[in-house]
């Protein structure tokens, strides 16, 4: 169609949205975001991901308020100074914010994979549960936020869940062949899209040998 952003464009320009308004998000539109977050790869076809998606306002105050708990005891004494204006400053208000918000985030996903030893540990190395299956669970993430950029909604990938995982799963049911493996809170975003900023490719890009770069990429 021809108002969709293409594909590049959605890539260039899907940053993490942490200022959402508290609008509703169709169960529709949670439905096509998520069928496009299956049509990732994964091991072997394996699919070892399931979503949890959390609607219920009391459900979203279980989570919200103890992913603030956690944002404000791991930032410490590095929650910015309003006066900071610095890019450093700005994500990490936008990050205590998102934490703040948490609760009233219309939509949160979870992202959960399977445990399962990845092949490089040797079956007598297997101590305690095996880890999700971060490589499986990843790329069905990615697709979870390109489509929502692609719906003109904001999404951000979050991980500090993991400091009360066990109550989370406690509470909401997961089967312990499960772990959470990322919290992608969703909503209309506040803010504007804009294109996202990294080191550039020729820094990151070696030809045939390690050191051997383009200064010209
Ligand atoms: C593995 C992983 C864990 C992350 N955990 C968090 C998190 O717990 N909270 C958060 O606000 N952002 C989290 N992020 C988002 C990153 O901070 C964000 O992708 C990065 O700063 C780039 O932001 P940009 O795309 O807006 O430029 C995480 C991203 C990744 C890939």
């Amino acid at each position: 169609m021809a108002d969709e952003l293409s594909a590049f464009e959605a890539m260039h320009t899907m940053r993490a949205m942490r200022r959402l308004k508290p609008d509703p998000v169709p169960d529709e539109v949670v439905r096509e975001l998520l069928d496009t977050a299956i049509r990732a790869p994964s091991g072997q076809n394996t699919q070892r991901w399931a979503f949890v998606v959390l609607r219920d306002p009391e459900t979203r105050r279980f989570f919200g308020e103890r992913y603030r708990d956690w944002i404000y005891k791991l930032l410490g004494d590095r929650v910015p100074d309003p006066a900071d204006d610095s890019k450093g400053a700005r994500l990490l208000r936008a990050a205590v914010h998102l934490g703040d918000h948490m609760s009233e985030t219309p939509v949160i996903v979870l992202a959960c994979g399977k445990r399962d030893w990845p092949f490089a540990v040797p079956p007598d190395k297997r101590v305690g549960k095996a880890p999700p299956s971060y490589g499986s669970v990843y790329p069905a993430v990615q697709n979870l936020l390109l489509a929502c950029r692609a719906r003109g909604l904001g999404a951000s990938l979050t991980t500090a869940h993991q400091m009360f995982e066990t109550e989370l799963m406690d509470y909401l049911g997961i089967p312990e062949e499960y772990g959470v493996v990322a919290a992608i809170p969703i909503g209309y975003p506040e803010g504007r899209f804009g294109p996202v900023t990294r080191q550039p490719v020729g820094t990151v890009t070696h030809f045939d040998r390690w050191g051997q770069q383009r200064p010209d990429w």
